[in-house]
């Protein structure tokens, strides 16, 4: 049997997974079918509507997360039609591609990248193009470590009427996401970030007015798999034996999932979104002390992962090598041309938005910098982390 290494992962997903979800899976084969199963489907998914705060239709579809985005790309917008995709991120431009891809029309204002989209920009595009009747943005741009303002870009869409597909894959979990009063039409996430499970599915909570819009349509949605109305219609038809739809669930997923999902519940998702606030404070403490140049304004900085520039005289592959062989402490660099060698990720997501997990990582990096010759003040960078615990919430 082939074992990896375990490093602590600290990345923007997947992320550690608990003892109990581990265990959840080391079980013989489970049927994803059959009264167990519909039982436990039942259970995830009123977790599901928990976490991600609706009342929504909430589907799993087997793959991961990005299978939920084009799923919805998809089913949203028409060949021909219009779709605000605005840019800014890696994510952004997956949707931009998954856009295309369908034949729709895509309108992508430029949005400097490491910046917050502002709602503005989103208003005036929107008044600009009248027959957009589809918007899709990212929520928590994982490659740059900006959370965007969502909260008001969605009301900006509600207030003329344009569905918004939201991806909070690097939210949910982690961070405030509030599904119905956002009138987020369809909600896109996946398991293994905030939600702390293996990957497996990609989630998505799908609004009474996408359901509408759907059936709606001028021309059929292309496909079977990626077709969210054929998968409610199964799993309406099915839903007595073999609830989630036509095709196999990873069901020992499934089973992790319930584990995960109950303990967030447990925590109580106000308690755990001030848990990533803290620790992500306290990360951005630790690098500025330590001189490092973070990514983000603080205004937007992401709750679930801090990027920051590296530090003249040292590289990103070193840093990650140095973390990894010396630390057992597992970041993440930057796979886009236009980051790569320039800036790090730390995830601080689930188990590890920790005091003590801040305490390693940040002692580490200091001295992975001290090994490629930059000295920074690592006692400074620890104080900085303990203050911001020590001081609590306000
Ligand atoms: C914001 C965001 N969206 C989408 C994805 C794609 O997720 P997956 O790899 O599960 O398809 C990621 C992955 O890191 C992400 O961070």
């Amino acid at each position: 049997m082939r074992i990896q290494k375990h490093c602590l992962l600290m990345i923007p997903g997947p992320t550690e997974i608990g003892y109990e979800a581990l265990l959840a899976m080391a079980q013989p084969s489970i049927r994803h079918y059959g009264d167990d199963y519909v039982e436990r489907h039942l259970h995830v998914i009123e977790r599901l509507q928990t976490v991600f705060q609706t009342k929504n239709t909430i589907l799993m579809i087997p793959g991961s997360s990005s299978i939920a985005m084009e799923a919805a790309v998809n089913g949203a917008v028409e060949p021909g039609q219009k779709i605000l995709v605005p840019g800014g991120g890696m994510f952004a431009e997956r949707f931009k591609e998954m856009a295309v891809n369908c034949n729709a029309e895509l309108v992508s204002p430029e949005v400097e990248w490491c910046t917050p989209l502002m709602p503005e920009l989103v208003a005036d595009t929107l008044d600009q193009h009248p027959d957009i009747r589809v918007m899709a943005a990212v929520h928590n741009e994982t490659s740059t470590g900006v959370t965007h303002p969502i909260e008001d870009i969605a009301e900006v869409c509600r207030e003329r009427e344009v569905s918004l597909i939201l991806d909070t894959v690097t939210s949910l979990g982690g961070i405030k996401v509030l599904t119905d009063e956002w009138g987020v039409d369809y909600c896109v996430s996946g398991n293994h970030k905030g939600l702390e499970s293996p990957s497996g599915t990609g989630l998505i909570a799908v609004s009474e007015r996408a359901w509408e819009r759907m059936n709606a349509r001028k021309t059929p949605i292309h496909g079977w798999f990626l077709n969210l109305l054929n998968l409610k219609d199964y799993a309406e038809r099915f839903a007595q034996w073999h609830p989630s739809g036509p095709v196999s669930q990873p069901s020992h997923v499934v089973a992790a999932l319930e584990v995960t999902l109950d303990n967030i519940v447990a925590e109580g998702l106000d308690n755990r979104f001030r848990r990533h606030a803290l620790c992500a404070r306290a990360c951005r403490a630790g690098m500025q002390a330590m001189g490092v140049e973070l990514l983000a304004a603080d205004e937007y900085a992401s709750n679930t992962v801090t990027a920051f520039r590296i530090p003249d005289g040292t590289t990103d592959t070193e840093t990650l090598r140095l973390m990894e062989q010396e630390f057992e402490i597992i970041i993440a660099g930057s796979h886009h041309p236009r980051l790569v060698g320039q800036m790090l990720r730390i995830g601080h997501m689930g188990s590890t938005a920790d005091r003590n997990c801040m305490l390693l990582v940040i002692n580490a990096l200091a001295e992975c910098f001290r090994m490629q010759g930059v000295k920074v003040d690592a006692g400074a960078a620890v104080e900085a982390v303990l203050a911001v615990f020590r001081n609590g919430e306000d």
